[in-house]
């Protein structure tokens, strides 16, 4: 890429004008702390320990966990898995500033092609909509609309979902769409028609009710097909594979709707035909995974809209061991969730049926919590007359109370449990504390051998302790000396080549330079100094988050281990010169220390 200077001013620009906070907000709840905000990392599945750190007055985000780093372009290069210009231009957009077009004629060739491709493919998708939705309502094949009014669906309802079907055939699809334009490896390629290993196609659904899944924007990427006559081994139902344009873990069924819906929170079911029934029913905030378990990333598409949600799995075993999982997954993603129970009927689709709209909000609204439903479900596997089984099942509770962050509710259910067994709320308590400690200690011993790896990554030495102290020592005394006053108090006494470590000294290089020259650090732009690799360092570098009061007694320490280290490699160096007698000493003064 041909980096002008009215290119560099036009990223700076992008940069500005996109708050970080107000954009990563979007994404996860941020919670501030100090001079800076925290959260679990949106860009892997962080668990217990928000590790993810953003820095308003750097613009600069961190993510101690996965080592993701840098600035808004790169959070949303790796959010929304976009190259960096497809991330600068989304930004652009958003912030209204216009985009100069500075990519090589190969570079534009090829994301036109990627563009041209996927604009294609979604044409395509539509097509193929159509052309299911124009056999459905055809009358030779009036047994497949027969099967959607069993199921009681009006004609509204196939019309707004675009349900359609998909002849009894090998080729109607692939004749139809080559009569369009399209050829058979394009449609292969969309997941419609398969190849056969003598090079030959045929299509990928057949006799099978099709429910096109739609994005936000409200294209066709995908399709689930519903089989509707017994055929020995064939999946009830078959869905496109990934392709170019869908990525089931980043999709929900119905979410092109249930985006838009007042409720202000979602309905999470295991079926198509659960979502819409429900939608039929006047619920439009009902959305489905698409044929695989629930996602972390589902549940981030989740927050964009509510914080709210309702798991409403099938009643058998599969759908609770569901809940449980999809449960834990809206947990961490702070959405707060609650489980209904179908104590009539197997699915929500045949629950509504029975009971009927309003029973069905009623139901809704008294729907428990899904640590409630946790509880619940342990409290049905013990005895509670038994003694045994009573202390075993406290031992339990207290495994899931020890996950509650929030201080009032984790009491709240504690007093509970406490009165069921009549144990004391203290006693319980104590239990959950010594749980809760001990799942932060194994956090903890994680987070060092995490440290050691990504030390021994990065430098490609092996981590021992001393290494270490001197690393982790020049990381905090780069980060400090980035500010005015300390660079002021403590800079005379250093220069860049007194780190030891190469991507340290060119960062070291910049800061003096810059600050040398009596101007401010710009984090932002120091960064875009450097290769994506290295991205997660420097970010973590500059980061915020180093829980410091006072700068100019934190940098105290790192630059006495630093300047050691120095003095220890000028005796070295001296040694090599033939200083016998100082050789003695050095060994000495190493013996002690390494004791
Ligand atoms: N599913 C799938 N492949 C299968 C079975 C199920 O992908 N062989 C997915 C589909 O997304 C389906 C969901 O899992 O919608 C739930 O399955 P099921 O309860 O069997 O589907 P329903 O939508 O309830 O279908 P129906 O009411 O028509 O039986
Ligand atoms: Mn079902």
């Amino acid at each position: 890429m041909n980096q002008s200077v009215d290119f560099q001013d036009f990223i700076d620009e992008v940069i500005q004008k996109n708050d970080i906070v107000d954009l990563i907000s979007r994404y996860v709840t941020l919670k501030r702390v100090g001079n800076r905000f925290q959260a679990l990392c949106p860009l892997h599945n962080d668990k217990k320990t928000p590790s993810f750190s953003v820095s308003p007055d750097k613009q600069l985000f961190h993510c101690f966990g996965c080592g993701a780093g840098g600035t808004v372009i790169h959070f949303i290069m790796a959010k929304e898995n976009l190259d960096f210009m497809e991330a600068v231009k989304l930004l652009a957009e958003r912030a209204g500033v216009p985009v100069p077009d500075q990519r090589s004629a190969a570079e534009k060739n090829r994301a036109a092609q990627i563009h041209e491709k996927k604009k294609r493919m979604y044409a395509m998708n539509a097509e193929a909509a159509r052309f299911f939705f124009n056999n459905l309502i055809a009358t030779e094949n009036k047994k497949a609309l027969d099967y959607l009014k069993n199921r009681k669906l009006s004609n509204a309802t196939i019309k707004n979902f675009g349900l359609g079907y998909a002849p009894d055939s090998w080729s109607t699809l692939i004749d139809y769409m080559k009569e369009k334009g399209y050829s058979e490896e394009e449609l292969a390629e969309a997941g419609l028609a398969v190849k056969r290993e003598n090079g030959t196609f045929f299509d990928k659904f057949r006799d099978r009710v099709m429910f096109p899944i739609i994005d936000l924007r409200g294209n066709v990427i995908a399709f689930g097909g519903r089989i509707i006559s017994d055929k020995e081994n064939a999946p009830k139902y078959l869905n496109s594979p990934e392709t170019l344009v869908f990525k089931k873990k980043e999709n929900l069924f119905a979410m092109n709707i249930a985006k838009n819906s007042k409720e202000g929170q979602f309905l999470l079911m295991e079926g198509y035909m659960d979502v819409i029934s429900l939608h039929q029913n006047g619920f439009d905030n009902a959305v489905a995974s698409l044929g695989t378990a629930f996602t972390p990333q589902q549940a981030d598409l989740l927050k964009r809209y509510a914080d709210k949600a309702v798991l409403c799995y099938d009643s058998d075993e599969a759908g609770q061991k569901a809940t449980q999982r999809a449960g834990e997954i809206l947990r961490e993603a702070e959405i707060k969730t609650k489980v209904l129970k179908l104590n009539e009927g197997k699915d929500p689709d045949e629950y509504i049926k029975l009971k009927g709209p309003e029973m069905f909000r009623f139901s809704l609204d008294n729907a428990e919590s899904f640590i409630e439903y946790k509880i619940h479900s342990i409290e049905k596997k013990y005895n509670l007359e038994d003694t045994v089984e009573k202390i075993e099942f406290i031992e339990q509770i207290a495994k899931v109370f020890a996950n509650i962050k929030n201080d009032v509710e984790r009491e709240v259910y504690i007093k509970k449990i406490a009165r069921e067994t009549d144990v004391s709320p203290d006693n319980i308590n104590v239990r959950v504390r010594e749980i809760a400690r001990k799942s932060q200690k194994i956090e903890a011993s994680r987070e060092l051998s995490r440290e050691k790896r990504q030390f021994e990554e990065r430098t490609g030495g092996r981590s021992d302790l001393e290494k270490m102290k001197l690393y982790n020592a020049e990381k905090l005394l780069l980060n400090l000396i980035c500010e005015k006053d300390v660079f002021k108090a403590v800079g005379n006494q250093l220069s860049p080549a007194d780190f030891s470590e190469g991507l340290h000294r060119r960062l070291a290089e910049i800061i003096f330079e810059t600050l040398g020259k009596g101007e401010k650090i710009n984090p932002a732009a120091v960064i875009s100094l450097f290769e994506s690799s290295e991205l997660g360092l420097v970010s973590e570098i500059l980061s915020d988050d180093k829980n410091v009061d006072n700068r100019l007694e934190a940098v105290k320490m790192p630059l006495r281990i630093v300047l050691e280290h120095k003095r220890k490699i000028a005796d070295e160096a001296s040694v090599q010169g033939g200083d016998a007698a100082k050789l003695q000493e050095i060994m000495d003064r190493l013996k002690k220390e390494k004791k």
